[in-house]
């Protein structure tokens, strides 16, 4: 069994397959690219060059990533080519299945049988893929997220199939890539897709119901809740907010909208025992002792306080400087 992950192939060289190789060479990790035809390889392998080398100039790549870039990023005429001797192979190909089965098969038929195979799909659960793999305990899903080069965290989602012992393999790739990785049950659109769906469903539904505009709902998503979340998720806003404070809100939102918005049994529970998050000692996140308390609350001002110096720093984005113009 492949222990260390040294070789890599990325097929489909698009969008995400181009910057998921990008990741990995400058990592220091040997990738080959294959796409379409050789020559639509080799115009994928321009661009990621030309790409790394402004990511560079502009500050956005570590000083050395465009040159580390250059040494290990080749491309090979075909995907048997590709994936022939290489320790890991990623699948980025559109998210059809139809297209997804026949590159699989060929990816299999030429790769090493101990490969390790992962696929980049958004939505669709390892189950419906795996069909296509030879040996499928060496199959799982590997999900970057857009754009690949800057996103850092990585879903993976095993199969029924799926060996256990190829995760920590893999996660060893994805740190050295400075990747933050998290596993996901085998189900349609994982975690990422599914929280931020419900999110742009919800608010379509806002905007048609006519309570807000598209803009002032962008505005108050990321200038409010939106905020928090590079630094934390879900769970531990509503353990530093209190768990009974949430509790209270969904109160609201069960009478307004019923069983959709009613409290969750988790967070039901955990108010029943008295565990109201950072200010009892415990609450979705285990306990909380005074200490780490205080520094997660000091680790939280500090966030958000640099956060704010950032997008000062920034300015705004291109979007609502066209707003504000509009609106003047
Ligand atoms: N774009 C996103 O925001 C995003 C984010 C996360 C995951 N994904 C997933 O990543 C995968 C790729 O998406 P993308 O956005 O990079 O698409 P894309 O269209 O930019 O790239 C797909 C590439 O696959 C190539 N391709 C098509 N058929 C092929 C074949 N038979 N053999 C080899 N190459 C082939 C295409 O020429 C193209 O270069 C999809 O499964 C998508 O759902 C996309």
């Amino acid at each position: 069994m492949i222990t260390r992950i040294e070789t890599v192939a990325v097929i489909g060289a698009g969008y995400m397959g181009g910057g998921i190789a990008q990741s990995l060479a400058a990592a220091g990790i040997t990738v080959t690219l294959a796409d379409v035809t050789a020559e639509a390889t080799s115009k994928a392998l321009e661009r990621l060059l030309r790409e790394a080398g402004e990511f560079e100039a502009q500050g956005l790549f570590a000083p050395g990533s465009a040159e580390a870039i250059k040494a290990n990023l080749k491309t090979a005429d075909s995907i048997e080519d590709a994936v022939r001797g290489v320790d890991f192979i990623e699948e980025a190909v559109p998210e059809i299945p139809s297209i997804k089965h026949e590159v699989l098969r060929r990816i299999c038929a030429a790769a090493r049988p101990d490969a390790i195979i992962g696929t980049n799909t958004s939505t669709l659960p390892v189950k419906t893929l795996a069909p296509a793999v030879t040996h499928p305990e060496r199959f799982l899903t590997v999900h970057f997220s857009n754009p690949a080069p800057f996103i850092p965290g990585v879903e993976l989602v095993s199969g029924e199939a799926t060996d256990p012992a190829i995760i920590p393999v893999v996660k060893a790739m994805l740190r050295r890539a400075k990747r933050l990785s998290a596993e996901v049950a085998d189900v349609p659109g994982f975690v990422l897709n599914r929280l931020q769906y419900v999110l742009l469903k919800e608010s379509n539904s806002i905007v048609e119901e006519g309570i807000a505009t598209v803009q002032d709902v962008d505005t108050i998503v990321r200038s409010t809740f939106g905020f928090r979340l590079p630094f934390f998720g879900p769970f531990a806003i509503a353990d530093m907010a209190g768990l009974d404070v949430y509790a209270n809100c969904f109160q609201t939102f069960e009478d307004a909208f019923g069983e959709r918005l009613a409290t969750p049994e988790l967070l039901k529970s955990l108010v029943a025992e008295g565990k109201f998050g950072v200010k009892s000692g415990a609450g979705f996140n285990g306990n909380f002792d005074p200490e780490m308390a205080a520094k997660l609350v000091a680790y939280r001002n500090k966030a958000y306080a640099r956060m704010a110096q950032l997008l000062e720093e920034l300015g705004p984005s291109p979007l609502e400087e066209a707003r504000s113009t509009t609106s003047e």
